[in-house]
């Protein structure tokens, strides 16, 4: 085991032939006894495709091994694997044969998701299965269900500190409710995504309270300092994730500095020890037998403690689920990982196995730069900032996908680089702060009606809370309706066809506002991210038929966007995106090229007013036709293009 306040850097070995032929006899030791005690538990058919599949993915599993943990414990993982394998149900055995015959199922056109919590949605699990038709009626094909495992009591930062990875939150339902929904979903061809919170687990976590009791099997669950010495050292370079109200990165408890580094009842674990990797793989394998298809993996950044560094993003944390990864889809190939990387571009796209060398990492990640670009833009009325970061972003490989996204449940932080800002004749932490101030509503002029998260009394930065229909200008006053409703559906419009899943964040269909009732529950006072989580307003829902409503434009705008996504075949993920120049900063052009369908151009408009871009930059827009816009066929005179004040179109070549 590697002591996880080793200082010295991290050398990668270089998968040489050396570890090629260690991983190949580990196996061969293996498989005499392997072949016919998979035989007994699985079936023959069954214990061959296992066995085939261990062996094309064993240097997977044993290299990034090696390398974290400096043996491999191939025999013990081996028969976790197994047992999982043996436990899995018959319909998910069936699903994983349809997944490996069809394995890039998640980069359809077709694959739309949907966010939202189980309670503030439905109530509970089963309710939630009562309104899927609600879900269908939408087009989703991907539910992300938020925290639903159970939390500690009190304050779990949104059930974020969970004490059972077994046992659901018993608010919302039983572990039976989780498979019997699950089932349901795979009866529509959706599926299920639940978030994994690796890096800590809640303080009252049973691995968490063996540990503080002295309980040797768990003596090197997490990681603590008898005094400050080395938590300063670490804090030294370590950015502190929630400054305001848990400053620093560590909590004393009896006479012990934890490490912690977000709320102080979330106790990071320690990923150096292979008994915790071992007891995080049982989990996911566990509940992967329950039904869940994504695993969300939920700060997966910080999972690797290094000193003098941001403790972010370091190369042991690729290895760790590189490995956890190839584990997991011998025992059940229809599963797959998607990153919450919340961090700068280029660190971002080794999530998705980009690394110099292609390896197998997550197949989803959040597009963070195309979400904060979307908000970045809106505010300027100037896309060439975001034009100049999402250009610079390196492509990232054909098997993954990127999750994009206008909203989510956390704030919005605002990633802008220096150098790009720089490129656009900007200064970064002056167009930061005016962000904060913008959707703060602090600026003049600005209509947002947003707040700032977390802002760190040493620097001043922040973040921003608040919905995104609030974020739009969306307020009671029907007159903020026809600009805040093109704002809104001008931002899906882009995450629609960037190239991957978009996510419909709950309440977003409907234009749902800001929801300060949170403020009345102590357990959610101090956190004012619960201002853009809501109550499901289903008598708002009932007016989404009603073109004269704000519900009504907004869900069939969302809609519009669904339906002709499907049909385009230039959307579905892998392919390329890139970033079309075009003559008017305003304007944002990007293209999706799939290697089976033509040419997909996007056109989006950030400023209010009509502005006009040279048609020759789009291409032969003679071959493009608008599958889909704002405001009806994209206009051309003069060899140029006109687009309406926050307008969107989409191109396609037939
Ligand atoms: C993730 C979640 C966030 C939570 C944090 C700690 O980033 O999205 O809501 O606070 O992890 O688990
Ligand atoms: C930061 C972290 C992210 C976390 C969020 C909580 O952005 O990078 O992981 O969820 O803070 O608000």
């Amino acid at each position: 085991m590697r002591d996880p306040r080793a200082t010295e850097g991290y050398v990668d070995p270089m998968a040489g032939s050396s570890v090629r032929t260690r991983a190949a006899s580990a196996f061969e030791a293996l498989l005499p006894s392997l072949t016919p005690g998979a035989t007994e538990r699985l079936g023959r058919s069954e214990a061959l495709a296992f066995l085939a599949r261990l062996a094309t993915s064993l240097l997977d599993i044993y290299e990034p091994l090696e390398v974290v943990y400096g043996k491999v414990e191939l025999n013990d993982l081996v028969e976790v694997l197994l047992e999982a394998a043996g436990d899995r149900p018959v319909a998910l055995r069936d699903l994983d044969r349809r997944r490996e015959i069809d394995p890039r199922w998640y980069q359809r056109a077709r694959q739309v998701g949907y966010v939202c919590y189980a309670d503030r949605f439905a109530g509970s699990l089963r309710a939630v299965a009562d309104n899927l038709d609600y879900l269908d009626e939408l087009g989703v094909t991907y539910l992300h269900l938020m925290p639903l495992l159970e939390p500690r009591p009190g304050e779990n930062d949104g059930g974020y500190a969970v004490r059972d990875y077994r046992a659901v939150d018993p608010r919302l339902g039983t572990m039976d409710d989780l498979s019997e929904l699950a089932g349901r979903l795979r009866e529509r061809s959706m599926s299920l995504c639940v978030d994994l919170v690796l890096n800590h687990t809640a303080k009252e976590h049973p691995w968490a309270e063996s540990w503080r009791a002295g309980d040797p099997a768990y003596a090197d669950f997490y990681m603590s300092f008898p005094d400050r010495e080395m938590p300063d050292a670490y804090e030294r370079t370590i950015v502190p994730v929630f400054p305001d109200r848990a400053p620093g990165s560590f909590t004393e408890f009896d006479g012990k500095w934890v490490w912690t580094t977000f709320w102080s009842y979330q106790w990071d674990l320690n990923w150096a020890s292979p008994n915790v990797f071992r007891a995080m793989l049982e989990t996911i394998l566990w509940l992967a037998n329950r039904g869940v298809d994504v695993f969300r993996l939920d700060a997966v950044p910080f999972l690797w403690k290094r000193l003098g560094t941001t403790c972010l993003n370091e190369p042991e944390v690729h290895r760790i689920v590189q490995a956890l990864h190839a584990l997991v889809r011998v025992a059940a190939p229809g599963v797959i990982f998607k990153a919450e990387a919340i961090v700068a571009p280029d660190d971002l796209v080794p999530y998705l196995g980009g690394h110099d060398r292609y390896r197998p990492e997550c197949e989803l990640a959040y597009h963070n730069q195309l979400m904060v670009m979307l908000w970045s833009s809106l505010a300027t009325r100037d896309a060439r900032l975001m034009a100049q970061s999402l250009a610079r972003m390196k492509p990232i490989p054909a098997e993954a996908s990127w999750v994009s996204y206008v909203r989510g449940h956390d704030d919005i932080g605002w990633a802008v680089s220096a150098e790009d800002a720089a490129a656009v004749g900007w200064d970064w932490w002056n167009h930061r702060n005016f962000l904060n101030a913008f959707f703060s509503g602090r600026f003049d002029g600005s209509y947002a009606q947003g707040a700032l998260f977390q802002q760190n009394p040493v620097t001043g930065d922040a973040r921003i809370s608040g919905s995104a229909a609030s974020l739009c200008g969306i307020t009671a006053d029907p007159a903020s309706w026809p600009d805040g409703v093109r704002r809104l559906l001008l931002l899906h419009a882009v995450a629609f066809a960037y190239g991957g899943i978009p996510l419909i964040y709950m309440g977003d269909e409907l234009a749902m506002r800001n929801d300060l009732s949170y403020r009345d529950d102590p357990a959610l006072a101090g956190d004012n991210r619960w201002m853009h989580r809501p109550h499901m307003d289903w008598t708002a829902a009932g007016r989404r038929h009603d073109p004269a409503t704000l519900e009504g434009q907004v869900f069939a705008g969302l809609r519009e966007l669904v339906a002709a996504r499907k049909d385009l075949l230039a959307l579905r993920g892998g392919g390329e995106t890139a970033v079309v120049g075009v003559d008017n900063g305003h304007v944002f052009a990007w293209r999706r090229r799939h290697p089976r369908s033509g040419t997909f151009i996007g056109l989006a408009n950030f400023s209010e007013q009509e502005q006009t871009v040279e048609a020759a930059a789009i291409g032969h827009y003679g071959w493009l036709e608008t599958a889909l816009s704002s405001d009806g066929p994209l206009v051309v005179r003069e060899g140029r293009a006109h687009l309406p004040g926050l307008g969107f179109v989409w191109l396609i070549e037939r």
